[in-house]
C-alpha cells in the first residue's frame, strides 16, 4: 500500500509543495478549510466580479521562480501587469513609474493556484485541528471531529501562528512558529458607476492609514469590470482598528482614498470589507522551511521566507526537496 503525504493548506505554499511532491512520484492528499484554493493570493468573487483583495500582483527574483512564473504565463494563469503607478506622501500624489516587472493571476489572482490542483486530491471547508501520530503513521482530525489517515508525512502550508498547534508533535518546530508574529490587513474594494477620472492604476502610499491602493480592472482580463478600486490599510492601522465594524472601516479607508486620488469621486455603488488577521509575517525569516525528518512533520510558507507570494511558493518547494531527500 502507498501511504500518501498529507498538504495541510492549499495557499500557495502548499500547492507548491504539492506540485513537487507529486512530480516526484508521491501522491498528496490536500486539506484547506476555505472554499476554494488560494488562501492570501484568492480572489473574492462579487457584485463587481472577482477582486483580488489579498496578495495584489507579485515580483519575481530568483531564477527558480522566474521560471516558473514563465510556465504560468504559457499556460494562461498569469499575465504581466503593467500599471501607472503613483507615490503619495505628505498630501503630494506624483507619478512613481519604474523598471519592475509585476505579475498578477489571469483573469483573476485565484487562477494560479485553481491551476495548480490540476490532478490533486483535495478536501475543501475542511478544518484541520490536530496532527497525531499513530502507531506508524500520522493522521488528522478536523473541526467536525472526523478523523484522516494514515498519512506517511505531513506538510503544514499554513500561517504561523494558525500553523503552531497543529506542529505540538514537533515542539521544537512549534516554538520556532510560535515566535512568529502575523500583522493583519484590513482590505476595502469600493466601486464606482463611472470611471474615476484618474490615470492612477495603483499607488504607494506613506504616513497615511492607507498603504496601497490599487484599480482591479487595471489588470489584465478584468476590463469588463466596473470601475473598483482595492484599498489596503498599514499593518498598524489595521491593529489599531481590528474590531471596528466593516461599515466603519469601508468609511474611513474610502475617505482616505478620496483625499489622496486627486479627482471627484463619489459615494461608491459598491463596496464591501476583508480583515485579514494573518496577512504579513512582522520580521523577515531565512529558513526556507521547517522540518523535523525523523518524524516527518514538515512547515512551509511565507513566514519561513521573505512574506511574499515568491517566498511562499520557494517555501513549499524546500519542504518537498527536504521531505524526499529523506524518504527511504
Ligand atoms: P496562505 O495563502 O495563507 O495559505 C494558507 C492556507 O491554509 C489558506 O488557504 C487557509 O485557508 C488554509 N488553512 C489555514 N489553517 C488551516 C487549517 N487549520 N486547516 C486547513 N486549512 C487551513 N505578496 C506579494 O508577493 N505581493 C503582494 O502584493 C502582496 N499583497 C498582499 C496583500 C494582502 C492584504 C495580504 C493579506 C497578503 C499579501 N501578500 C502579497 C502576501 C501573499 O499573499 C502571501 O505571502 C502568500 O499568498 C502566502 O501564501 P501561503 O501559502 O504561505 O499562505
Ligand atoms: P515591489 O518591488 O513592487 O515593492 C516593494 C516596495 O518598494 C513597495 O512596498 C514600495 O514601498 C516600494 N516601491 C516599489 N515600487 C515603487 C514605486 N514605483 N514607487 C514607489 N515605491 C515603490 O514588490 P515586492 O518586493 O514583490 O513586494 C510586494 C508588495 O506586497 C509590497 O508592496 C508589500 O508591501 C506588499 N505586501 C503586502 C502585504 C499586506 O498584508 N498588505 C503582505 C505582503 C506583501
Amino acid at each position: 500500500m502507498t501511504v500518501p503525504i498529507a498538504i495541510i493548506g492549499a495557499g500557495i505554499a502548499g500547492l507548491s509543495a504539492a506540485q513537487a511532491l507529486q512530480s516526484a512520484g508521491q501522491t498528496v492528499h490536500v486539506f484547506d478549510k476555505g472554499r476554494g484554493s488560494g488562501g492570501r493570493m484568492s480572489s473574492k468573487r462579487s457584485d463587481a466580479g472577482a477582486l483580488d483583495l489579498g496578495a495584489q500582483y507579485f515580483t519575481a527574483r530568483d531564477r527558480r521562480f522566474v521560471e516558473q512564473v514563465r510556465g504560468w504565463v504559457a499556460a494562461g494563469w498569469a499575465a504581466e501587469w503593467k500599471p501607472q503607478l503613483f507615490n503619495y506622501r505628505d498630501g503630494m500624489l506624483t507619478p512613481s513609474p519604474d523598471e519592475q516587472t509585476r505579475w498578477v493571476g489571469a483573469p483573476r489572482m485565484s487562477a494560479i493556484t485553481r491551476g495548480l490542483l490540476e490532478g490533486i486530491t483535495v478536501n475543501f471547508g475542511c478544518r484541520i485541528t490536530e496532527v497525531f501520530r499513530g502507531v506508524d503513521y500520522w493522521h488528522l482530525q478536523d473541526a467536525e471531529g472526523v478523523s484522516h489517515g494514515p498519512y506517511e508525512r505531513v506538510v503544514i502550508a499554513v500561517p504561523a501562528p494558525q500553523a503552531t498547534p497543529l506542529l505540538a508533535a514537533a515542539p521544537k518546530l512549534a516554538g520556532i512558529a510560535a515566535g512568529v508574529q502575523m500583522e493583519p490587513t484590513w482590505a476595502v474594494a469600493v466601486g464606482f458607476d463611472s470611471a474615476l477620472p484618474t490615470p492612477m492604476d495603483g499607488c504607494f502610499v506613506q504616513d497615511n492609514p492607507l498603504d496601497w491602493v490599487a484599480r482591479n480592472r487595471s489588470k489584465p482580463g478584468r476590463d469588463a469590470q466596473p470601475d473598483t478600486w482595492v484599498l489596503h490599510a498599514t499593518s498598524n492601522w489595521s491593529k489599531q482598528h481590528i474590531d471596528l465594524a466593516k461599515d466603519t472601516v469601508i468609511e474611513r479607508l474610502w475617505g482616505e482614498f478620496a483625499e489622496l486620488v486627486g479627482c471627484v469621486v463619489p459615494a461608491p455603488s459598491f463596496s464591501l470589507a476583508h480583515r485579514w488577521l494573518y496577512a504579513r509575517p512582522a520580521g523577515n525569516h531565512e529558513w526556507g522551511a521547517l522540518a523535523d525528518p525523523d518524524q516527518g512533520l514538515y512547515a512551509c510558507g511565507d513566514w519561513c521566507l521573505s512574506g511574499r507570494v515568491e517566498g511562499a511558493w520557494l517555501s513549499g518547494q524546500e519542504a518537498a526537496r527536504r521531505l524526499l531527500e529523506h524518504l527511504d
